[in-house]
């Protein structure tokens, strides 16, 4: 054993090893986000993140720091999504579309997927107001809540590299859109009034759809909507029939491709 001063100087070059190893691996994550883009492969691969993790718990079988040693790898693997997503998006993804479109789904397995931060902005102002959406309509009325749509795109333009989902009608408002497009691209997500009907039926939370849960007025009510999402689109995704991990693959393709 050494004296405490020399351990303390192999400590440090152990960290410098360590920072050299991640920079060396981190720069590999860059590569592969690169050669993916450039050949057309599939760039969420999350069945590839699970073999590194299998392979790695198998070498570390009665490894004397087994637990800790898995324990930082969560958290170099979680790094890798990070700097995956910052080589990909420098801005907000904006989720828009009606309500059950599945904005809050695509955007949970995205975020997990992709570690970066998501937001709604329903949820947001239900927060900053200390009602629920219903309350909001019934007691101030639909403009009001309009107008908080807009403060919070107005409030969101500060942030970078979100996920955020909006609610259905945000795109009422030209303004919001130019808010949204300052920092974000425009991500809009479609379903069928059946299949929207099917994803909202048991929900109270939508007051606009309160009393009116049927195919007919879904139907009439996105066809009213229909040309200002789709001016507002800078992509479109169809989401029926279609398994979220095949909605968010097209989507990071689609955006990918924008550039
Ligand atoms: C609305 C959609 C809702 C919510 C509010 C109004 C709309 O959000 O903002 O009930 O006008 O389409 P979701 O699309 O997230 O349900």
């Amino acid at each position: 054993m050494g004296t405490l001063e020399e351990i303390r100087k192999r400590i440090r070059e152990c960290d410098d090893q360590i920072v050299e190893s991640l920079e060396k691996r981190m720069d590999c994550i860059q590569e592969i986000i690169q050669y993916k883009r450039e050949n057309g492969l599939t760039i969420l691969q999350p069945e590839q993140e699970k073999k590194q993790r299998e392979a790695l718990v198998k070498k570390l079988i009665n490894h004397k720091f087994e637990e800790e040693i898995l324990d930082i790898f969560t958290y170099i693997v979680k790094n890798s999504r990070k700097i995956q997503a910052k080589s990909l998006f420098s801005y907000n993804i904006m989720l828009i579309g009606f309500m059950g479109a599945g904005k809050s789904t695509v955007s949970d397995y995205l975020g997990h997927l992709l570690e970066m931060e998501e937001v709604d902005t329903d949820r947001l102002i239900v927060e900053k107001e200390g009602m629920s959406i219903p309350q909001i309509f019934e007691e101030y009325g639909e403009a009001y809540f309009r107008n908080c749509e807009s403060n919070t795109l107005i409030e969101l333009q500060k942030r970078n590299q979100l996920i955020v989902s909006c609610g259905g009608g945000i795109i009422l408002r030209d303004e919001n859109v130019r808010h949204m497009k300052k920092r974000g691209r425009i991500v809009l997500l479609t379903a069928t009034p059946q299949t929207t009907l099917e994803r909202v039926k048991d929900s109270t939370e939508r007051p606009i759809l309160n009393n009116n849960m049927n195919t007919q007025f879904i139907g009439e009510l996105m066809e009213k909507r229909r040309e200002k999402y789709l001016a507002a689109a800078d992509i479109i995704i169809e989401t029926d029939n279609k398994t979220i991990p095949q909605i968010c693959e097209e989507l990071v393709t689609k955006l990918t491709e924008l550039e």
